[in-house]
């Protein structure tokens, strides 16, 4: 996972002495591809897992190990990092740097910084699963969540490094990016409103045959699980495709355009967050009620438009709704993705290009553009789950902005 809303953060990441620093390395990657501008610190200990170089040529910054390393002459090494940054991230978090930090112990640069801290803290904790179990680490994690800028990413049960099976393995890098968008955008992201539609419509033109399209329904399912995870409320408008698995929220089943429609009238009412990702057919036959039987050399079928669902959901839509679109163009992608955007008056377009080359639908990795009214985002080679990420962070920032604005009016 990448996060949209970490673009332009300033982060510290404090990386203390255990086997799971390994897992840093990966998460500090992933932090640097969101956009955020990270530091890292060491404790003398980490060294013995991960070098300096590492840090160093991931980051683009030199790491910090020691309390007296020059940083920036003009300031004071520990009270800038704890201070002039977005947020502290301490992974692995060993009951070493867990005790110091509750208890305020300041003896090397990492626990300097944690005792002058005053952004967000956020501890990955790493260790064995006797010693994270030992009172002492529990009443020091008990203690430090008890302050308003503190947060945990719990640690998982599973195997560990020395070989026992229990609670203490550091969560992956993804999960602590989550818990950072959380910090980041506490807004009340569960019971946020969603309603996502995906899948291709079918259009029949008799009882045994229809006209289709490509789309799976893939980003959709991958949008309303990454919506969900945010503790949103989801509502899933399954166009001819639902998910193989049994999900959390809703599923609504739908068939043909027409019917598209209804459902979406329906649900989009109540929806914060509108999410067009269903392939709707924009004609539709006239049905035979008959199988229609071979005969003539040609066989004419009239088609007739069918309501452009998007552009009409503006009318049923609460006035803070956020409503996003999709747009698979095979020439002109942005000014085609630009004219959809403002002919359906949405809060942004994801769109890619569709190639005799390369057909996004079914496909598992996508390039796209995502277009604001005044900007555009690119994406390379993404896969369906780190878009749907995006999209959802796009989508809640887009929401709080709305909604704050129109509290404030
Ligand atoms: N859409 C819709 N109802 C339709 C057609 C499209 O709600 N009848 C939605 C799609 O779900 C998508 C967006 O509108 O989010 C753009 O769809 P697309 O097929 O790319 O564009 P159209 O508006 O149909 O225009 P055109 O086919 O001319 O490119």
């Amino acid at each position: 996972m990448v996060s949209a809303g970490l673009e332009n953060k300033n982060l510290l990441l404090i990386v203390s002495g255990g086997i799971a620093a390994y897992k840093s390395v990966f998460l500090l990657r992933k932090l640097v591809k969101s956009g955020a501008s990270v530091q890292v610190v060491g404790t003398a200990n980490s060294l013995n897992f991960i070098g300096k170089s590492t840090w160093e040529a991931l980051s683009g910054k030199t790491p910090l190990f020691d309390s007296f390393e020059t940083f920036d002459s003009s300031k004071i090494t520990h009270i800038t990092l704890a201070q002039d940054v977005d947020a502290v991230i301490v992974a692995p978090a060993t009951a070493n740097i867990i005790a110091k930090a509750s208890c305020g112990i300041a003896d090397d640069l990492a626990s300097t910084i944690l005792a002058a801290a005053t952004v967000p803290v956020l501890f990955a904790p790493a260790m064995n699963t006797a010693m994270f179990g030992n009172p002492a680490n529990l009443e020091n994690i008990e203690r430090l969540k008890k302050r308003k800028n503190v947060f945990f990413a719990e640690p998982e049960s599973g195997c560990l490094a020395c070989g026992t099976v229990g609670k203490g393995r550091m969560v992956e890098p993804e999960e602590i990016i989550f818990k950072l968008d959380e910090i980041f955008y506490p807004l009340k992201r569960s019971g946020v409103k969603w309603l996502v539609t995906g899948g291709a419509t079918r259009e029949y033109l008799d009882p045994v045959r229809f006209v289709t399209n490509g789309s799976s329904g893939k980003t959709g399912f991958a949008v309303s699980e990454a919506a969900f995870k945010t503790g949103g409320d989801v509502t899933f408008v399954g166009v001819n495709a639902e998910p193989s698995f049994n999900p959390g929220y809703s599923v609504v089943k739908t068939v043909t355009a027409a019917e598209t429609a209804g459902t979406v009238e329906k649900y989009v009412k109540n929806a914060d967050i509108f999410v067009m990702s269903a392939a709707i057919a924009d004609y539709s036959p006239e049905k035979s009620g008959q199988k229609i039987k071979k005969g003539e050399e040609s066989l004419s079928v009239e088609f007739f438009r069918t309501s452009d669902i998007l552009a009409e959901s503006v009318k049923w839509t609460k006035p803070d709704a956020v409503r996003i679109g999709f747009a698979a163009e095979t020439e002109n992608l942005e000014e085609n993705a630009r004219k959809k955007l403002e002919r359906k008056n949405l809060d942004f377009v994801v769109a890619n290009l569709v190639s005799s080359e390369f057909n996004p639908f079914g496909a598992d990795t996508n390039s796209v553009r995502i277009v604001f009214a005044d900007r555009i985002e690119e994406f390379e080679n993404i896969t369906k789950t780190q878009l749907a990420d995006i999209i959802v962070e796009y989508a809640l920032k887009t929401y709080e902005v709305k909604h704050n604005e129109r509290k404030n009016r």
